[in-house]
């Protein structure tokens, strides 16, 4: 079984200052991930390398223009590039593997050719590296693969014991602010705080997939990555601060609650 892992954007990047990395936190990070002495699949989000050049992104989430496309991915990999100095520092043998080499979307749906090469990496030890993509869909139609949308595909296909995510708060707050520890697929709204992100969505998006690997038989639990110590906890098993997902349903909440 294996844990795969949402490093988020909000804490790899500043969320206000575009192609920004947050060495840091990347840095303990990438230690915490080899304390827990487990081999995950890592798939990160763009942050603000991403975000640089999500306005072409807006009409439906698609562009015409390969070389906004060539663009996109290349500060991708940028960010993925900064990210792999920190895994090698600290001992996470790792690999970086591009989205196009292994999704699609047909007919709206976002589909895999399947987990054999994620396997091998993992079977030798090295964790596999996947990030929140552009798409190539066809002629001139390019358009995004967040990364939260990755995990549940990953969830349906491969053995996965945890889907943990990593992001910038305590995991989903109620509309008082408040740590939500358990979340029900069966709840319906999430209340929205701060900034929305227009293009992959925010918080609301995180939950969506969580609920999904959820479904598919995993724990999800959402976490704060820039607290010390609770991505290692969360990848351990360990009892920790964050909101977990389950699909339990809840007993009935009256209407309009
Ligand atoms: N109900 C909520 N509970 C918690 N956070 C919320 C809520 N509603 C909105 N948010 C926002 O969601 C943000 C986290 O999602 P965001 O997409 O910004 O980060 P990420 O997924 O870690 O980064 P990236 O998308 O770049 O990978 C929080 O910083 C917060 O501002
Ligand atoms: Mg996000």
């Amino acid at each position: 079984m294996v844990s795969v892992l949402k490093l988020g954007g909000s804490v790899l990047t500043y969320k206000t200052r575009w192609f920004s990395f947050q060495e840091e936190t990347a840095l303990r990070l990438a230690m915490e991930i080899r304390e827990a002495g487990t081999v995950p699949v890592i798939v990160y989000g763009t942050g603000s390398f991403g975000k640089a050049y999500a306005r072409h992104y807006r009409q439906g989430q698609a562009t015409a223009d390969w070389g906004v496309f060539q663009l996109t991915t290349a500060a991708i990999r940028e960010l993925g590039e900064n990210l792999s100095r920190a895994l090698h520092a600290q001992g996470v043998p790792h690999c970086l593997l591009p989205a196009n080499a292994f999704f699609f979307r047909r007919d709206g749906q976002l589909g895999w050719d399947g987990p054999a090469p994620l396997d091998r990496l993992l079977r030798a030890g090295v964790a596999p590296v996947l990030c929140g993509d552009v798409l190539a869909e066809g002629r001139d139609r390019f358009r995004i693969i967040s990364s939260d949308d990755i995990i549940p595909i990953l969830a349906a296909d491969m053995a996965v014991s945890s889907c943990v995510f990593v992001t910038d708060v305590d995991g989903v707050l109620d509309e008082r602010g408040m740590l939500v520890a358990e979340r029900s697929g069966a709840q319906q709204q999430v209340a929205v705080f701060g900034d929305q992100d227009d293009i992959t969505g925010a918080m609301d998006a995180k939950l969506a997939a969580a609920v999904q690997s959820a479904r598919a038989g995993t724990q999800a639990i959402i976490v704060n990555g820039l607290v010390p110590g609770r991505l290692r906890a969360a990848l351990r098993g360990e009892q920790v601060t964050g909101t977990r997902v389950t699909t339990a349903a809840l007993a009935a909440v009256p209407a309009g609650r």
